[in-house]
């Protein structure tokens, strides 16, 4: 792309800003900034000030779940199934591990994260020796995906090869790189990092299948007959992966997708719920349950919106493919945003001073044709890190490991 091409592209989303620099960049940055330029999708920015709407509701109905007392009655025979289907190498794990975590306040990839108190405890160990757990069970390995991203790639595999990948097979572990989106002020003004960087942040989780097949790991997943992908977030230290029960039922029920779930703690308690929306499987956002939603009740009288995911999801491969072209709900998100200012100096905001766009994994369930909600036991399978203090903490984390034996 040459300069002129590239203030054209600005132009129309209006951000010629961006090249307010050029002409005391050396050849090198010039290239770079104006592949940069390239390569960008300025349209998200026509999300800020409403130019674009957030996805619209249709009509949401209760969905029911696989509930823990139905799981244990069937416990050896979804067992049997799961690790049969792990046996064979049809089923891989997907680690989500390409966010900022900021509100964690710590600029290092958050699986690098301590949550140890006498003794280092790292969230990516924590999960790698949960994982073990079916490994062992099943007698061999599972092959792991980790999505990273440009800001994290690096130091996360730098991370995992110092610590010998925590004792894992190497040559089951692939790194992929999600994209990034540009990150705008209050305006819809893309910031900037330096003279020839455009500020960005990661994407959201939304397009790890497409990064996944963006960088060739679907070769691997071809080549290897997998069938299932278990995806999960980063920050839940006590993140059950590929449970031989939770694959045996999606397997076994021949679902597309299947969520793992936890039973509410009160019918307003903050977390996305289970549902149908127009008939397909869908998640529906506390603040867009009405309060007579909130505590409708079922035929067995319990809560008919009950039960809140954990970004814990077992997809059906041939399924994730045909959804793949489809396109996802963007949203806008309020965040901190590094940015070199007029005079040219680096500032790291204390509070939010703009927006990121991101596509989200749970939008992907709506393109399911069904889905099975799996209820899960909160305290043994839901820790998860977001905060450094209170509700989701690195405190609330630890009580919870103590309390699943986890020593610290
Ligand atoms: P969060 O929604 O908690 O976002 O991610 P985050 O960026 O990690 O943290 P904050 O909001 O800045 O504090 C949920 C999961 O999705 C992954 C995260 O790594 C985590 O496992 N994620 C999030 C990505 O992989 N990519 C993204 O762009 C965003």
């Amino acid at each position: 792309m040459n300069y002129d091409l590239a203030f054209n592209k600005l132009k129309e989303f209006g951000q010629e800003h961006v090249l307010a620099y050029f002409d005391q960049l050396s050849e090198t940055e010039k290239a770079e900034l104006l592949q940069q330029i390239d390569e960008t999708d300025f349209s998200v920015v026509r999300l800020v000030n409403g130019g674009a709407s957030e996805d619209e509701k249709g009509k949401i109905s209760p969905l029911g779940a696989m509930q823990i007392s139905e799981i244990e009655e069937r416990k050896q025979e979804l067992k049997t199934k799961g690790l049969e289907v792990i046996r064979a190498g049809k089923a891989a794990a997907v680690l989500l591990a390409g966010g900022m975590g900021t509100r964690l306040g710590s600029d290092a990839p958050k699986g690098t994260y301590n949550i140890g108190e006498t003794k280092p405890v790292y969230i990516f160990e924590r999960l790698i020796s949960n994982l073990m757990d079916v490994v062992n069970e099943a007698g061999n390995y599972i092959h792991l995906f980790v999505m990273t991203s440009d800001k994290n790639n690096d130091a996360t595999i730098s991370f995992f090869k110092e610590h010998n990948y925590f004792g894992y097979d190497v040559n089951f572990v692939h790194f992929f790189k999600q994209e990034m989106a540009p990150a705008a002020d209050y305006n819809g003004k893309i910031y900037m990092e330096s003279k020839y960087k455009m500020a960005t942040s990661p994407n959201g989780n939304g397009g790890w299948f497409g990064s996944m097949a963006k960088y060739g790991m679907l070769d691997i997943v071809k080549e290897n007959g997998i069938e299932y992908l278990n995806v999960f977030a980063v920050d839940n230290v006590l993140q059950r992966i590929l449970s031989p029960e939770f694959v045996g039922a999606v397997f076994e029920g021949g679902y597309a997708v299947g969520s793992k779930v936890v039973r509410k703690a009160a019918p307003d308690e903050k977390v996305g719920v289970m549902c149908l929306e127009d008939g397909r499987p869908s998640i529906v956002e506390y603040y867009e349950l009405t309060e007579e939603m909130m505590t409708e009740k079922d035929a067995n009288g319990d809560l008919a919106y009950n039960f809140g995911v954990i970004l814990n999801y077992l997809f059906r491969v041939k399924d994730l493919i045909e959804i793949m072209e489809k396109s996802m709900p963007l949203h806008i998100v309020e965040k901190k945003i590094p940015y070199m200012d007029v005079e040219g100096n680096n500032i790291s905001p204390e509070t939010p001073n703009g927006y990121k766009f991101e596509t989200l994994v749970l939008d992907m369930i709506k393109l399911m044709d069904n889905c099975i909600p799996f209820e899960v036991e909160r305290n043994k399978e839901f820790a998860p890190v977001k905060n450094k203090t209170g509700v989701d903490s690195v405190e609330s984390a630890r009580a919870l490991l103590k309390e699943n034996g986890i020593e610290l």
